[in-house]
């Protein structure tokens, strides 16, 4: 019962893993330089949090140090996001709507508050990377679901 219960509330981070498979085939063909660096920072997003899911799942070993660096690079990754997108580059596999660009204030707003999610959360034991995976997760899915195709 207990078990049910975490693993249903782990579902937005199942999700943000899920959509990490994704990324090998997406990045074939795509030409434009601006457009493949954007993705390179996401699948690194990704990578990063996959780390803090695996973690979680005991598939690899608790390390406090190493989780408290993946969070640190999601973080920074969050920082580099708006200016990663600022230009409007375009490429048709890109995942990026259009409308990022006509409300790119917000879309920045959510990139910096991941970047604070990371910056104001640490990591020092087991216990503590469920809640900020949650948070961080829900961070990713705010956005992915406004400005990702
Ligand atoms: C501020 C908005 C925003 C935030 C926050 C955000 N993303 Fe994204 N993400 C995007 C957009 C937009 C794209 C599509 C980029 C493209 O295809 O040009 C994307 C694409 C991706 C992709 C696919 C990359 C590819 O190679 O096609 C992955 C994986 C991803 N994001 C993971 C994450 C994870 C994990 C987080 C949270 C830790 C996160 N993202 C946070 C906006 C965001």
């Amino acid at each position: 019962m207990l078990k049910k219960t975490y693993w249903k509330s782990l579902t937005p981070l199942v999700i943000v893993l899920t959509l990490g498979a994704t990324i090998l085939w997406a990045h074939n063909g795509v030409k434009d330089p601006i457009v493949i660096k954007r993705m390179k920072l996401m699948s690194s997003m990704a990578d990063n949090t996959k780390v803090l899911g695996q973690m979680i799942k005991k598939q690899i070993p608790f390390d406090a140090e190493l989780a408290m660096e993946a969070l640190t690079s999601i973080g920074d990754l969050a920082k580099a996001t708006p200016a990663a997108f600022e230009i409007n580059a375009s490429d048709p596999k890109t995942g990026a709507k259009q409308i990022i660009w006509d409300e790119f204030k917000d879309f920045s707003e959510l990139a910096n508050q991941l970047a604070d999610i990371a910056a104001t959360n640490s990591i020092s034991t087991y216990d503590d990377l469920r809640p900020v995976l949650m948070q961080t997760a829900r961070s990713c899915k705010a956005c992915h679901s406004k400005y990702r195709k």
